[in-house]
Parts: C-alpha cells; structure tokens; sequence
C-alpha cells in the first residue's frame, strides 16, 4: 500500500491540544505542499522560519520547530570526513524516502558517488520501493532495498559500490596504484539504521584498520571487503522540517519522538493516511468494518479505543491511550506494510 499526498485531512478533533515541546518543537496541523525529492542536485538552503500567528493558529494547530544548535559543527565535521573517502553511501526510510533525508546532504556531498539504502524495506510496500528504485536510478542514482535488520539486500552493497566506483579504481590502477582501497561514509538522519547497517557489514569483516599517517585521528576505518574500507562513524545530519508534513511522518515512523507533540492529534493525522490505505491489517486489528472507514478520524480513533476496551470513567473512550497503542502498532509494522511517499 502507498500514499502519495496528504491533501485530504480530518474533520474531527482532538478534543485537546497540549501545544509546544520539550525541545522547542511542536507541529502544524495545517496542510502544506509535499517537498519535492531531489536526489542529484544541490538543494537550496532552505532557513526554518518561525510560523507567524495566524488565525489558523486554533487550540488543533501545532508546529514543529527545530533549532539543532550543533548543525553547523555536525556539517563541519562531515565536509572534514567527506575529503577521505571516495564515495558516500546515503541511508534513508524506505516507508519515507522524502521526508527523511536531510536535503543539505546532496550539496554537502556534490562530486561524490553516491548509493542510496532504501532501508527498512521490511516495512515498506514492495512495489513502492521498486518504484522508488526505478525513480533514483532514471534519476541517475544507485538505489538498494535493504533490511538491516534481518540483512536482506545488504549483500548488493558491495558490488554495487564496486560498480559505481570501478572507473575510480581503474585510474588510480594505471596510476601504478596497485589494489587501491576505496573508502566508503554512511551518512543518514537519525533513526534510519546507520548503526544497524554498519554493524552488519562490519559483522562479516571485523579487521579494523587504525588511522593512517596524514589521515584524521580518531577516523576508525573497517575492511567491508577486499579493498573496500568504511569510516566506523556515520555523519549525522538532522531531518529539516520545512514543511509540516515531514515532521508528522517522521514522527508517524518513530524517526523522531512523538512526544514532543500532541499524540491524539498524530494519531488522527495516521488515521486520515491509513484510512486511504485501507490495509487489510489496520482493519483486520482493530476491528474495523468499511463503513468505519467512512468516518471522521477522530471518531474513528474513540471507535478504537472502544474495540479495544480502552475506557476511562464513565465509559468514554480513552482516545489518548489508543493514539499511543496506533502509532506504537504502525511503527511495529503491524498495520501492514506502508509507504507514506511516493516519487
Ligand atoms: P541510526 O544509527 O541511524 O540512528 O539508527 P539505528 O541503527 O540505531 O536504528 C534505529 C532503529 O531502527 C533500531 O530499532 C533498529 O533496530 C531499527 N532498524 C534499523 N534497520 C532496520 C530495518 O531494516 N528494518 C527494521 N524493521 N528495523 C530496522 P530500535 O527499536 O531503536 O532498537 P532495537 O530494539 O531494534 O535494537
């Protein structure tokens, strides 16, 4: 199942809204138009503005605000990084191969090749993932489906790296270079699986080779194949939220904490997504005829927790409670397998 746009939303309200955040962000129920994907050119800087009160402000309405403070050093250090090794190897969601990749990633690492790993594809509907594939690759770009989890797809890593890099290779060869060592960086948001990843492929090969003389000190290097070296520590970069869609599906997928935002009103944002889906696993757990589906969201969040005995005195739904138990259940995957975006 895929979603392509979140034009579409609720009628039905929260019947509370616990505005702002520990961390300063909170999001903005109001529709904004989708980010569109770019994997090859440089994106434009794009500078978090802070929303302007408006009417639309209502006790419904959040906005996510993100001020990472340690950006411009994180950024530093993987320019820094980037000057050592010949390719990059970019990790994102397959489930939300948009909303989360860090769009400064593109220009941070202009001029190198680069493979994308569409992880987590053990979440992601199949056939959105080939389309994600087909896209990247007209767009000139190495994709791969990988689960690091179980390892699927991981395997392709390598030959596909050698096949992006072989004319590098080639040259450093009839340079008089004899086996040179291609060397690889995992960059990624937060929560795609980078440590999953290179945990598993380091697992296979785990000769670690030290700094080098006139390399960083600190890099730690790893064989991942005969002439292939990762760097063990990946860039990390923060997710940006320019448009208030990427903050609900990052939060939709646990890619960043949802309780720095009203559950209730998450949870109603999903249901608008799930009920176009129309999984079989969403209605098959929570009960759900199609007539339900018809329902406004938030009606439908209070028939959940009905299905689901989750009561608080007097007999009323405990909305909050099933809003937690929805995003916990979508996040396992147990709705089905999802994709939120499309190319
Ligand atoms: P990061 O380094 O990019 O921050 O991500 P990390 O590897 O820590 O992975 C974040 C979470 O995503 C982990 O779950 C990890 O197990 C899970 N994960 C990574 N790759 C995949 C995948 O391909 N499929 C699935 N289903 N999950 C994946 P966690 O709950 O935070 O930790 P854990 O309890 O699994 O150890």
């Amino acid at each position: 199942m895929s979603y392509k746009n979140t034009k579409k939303s609720s009628k039905g309200s929260p019947r509370s809204s616990k505005q702002g955040g520990r961390s300063g962000a909170r999001m903005n129920a109001k529709s904004t138009k989708q980010q569109k994907p770019d994997f090859t050119k440089a994106a434009k800087p794009v500078k978090v503005k802070k929303p302007k009160k408006t009417a639309a402000d209502s006790e419904h309405t959040q906005v996510i605000q993100w001020y990472p403070g340690h950006m411009t050093k994180t950024k530093r250090r993987i320019e820094k990084d980037l000057k050592l090794v010949d390719a990059v190897a970019e990790i994102i969601d397959a489930r939300i191969p948009i909303s989360s990749r860090n769009p400064d990633i593109a220009s941070l690492t202009t001029g190198k090749p680069r493979i994308v790993l569409l992880n987590k594809c053990d979440m992601a509907d199949r056939s959105s993932t080939a389309k994600w594939v087909e896209y990247l690759r007209s767009e000139n770009v190495r994709a791969i489906p990988v689960d690091c989890k179980s390892g699927r797809g991981v395997d392709k890593f390598v030959p596909v790296l050698s096949e992006l890099l072989s004319k590098r290779i080639e040259s450093y060869k009839a340079k008089g270079m004899i086996n040179p060592t291609m060397r690889v960086m995992i960059v990624g948001i937060p929560n795609v699986g980078k440590s999953t990843f290179i945990n598993r492929i380091s697992k296979k090969n785990k000769a670690v080779s030290a700094d080098r003389p006139g390399v960083t000190r600190g890099n730690q290097w790893f064989t991942v194949a005969k002439g292939f070296e990762m760097l063990d520590t990946p860039g990390v970069l923060w997710p940006k939220f320019e448009d208030q869609t990427v903050g609900e599906r990052l939060a939709f997928t646990g890619a960043i904490k949802s309780d720095v935002m009203d559950t209730e009103l998450l949870a109603v944002r999903l249901l608008d997504l799930l009920k176009e889906l129309d999984t079989p696993e969403f209605k098959e757990r929570y009960k759900l005829s199609d007539d339900d589906l018809k329902m406004q969201s938030y009606e439908l969040l209070e028939l959940i927790a009905k299905h689901r005995g989750m009561l608080i005195s007097g007999g009323e739904p405990d909305t909050e409670r099933a809003a937690y138990t929805l995003l916990d259940e979508f996040r396992a995957a147990k709705l089905g397998r999802v994709t939120l975006e499309l190319p």
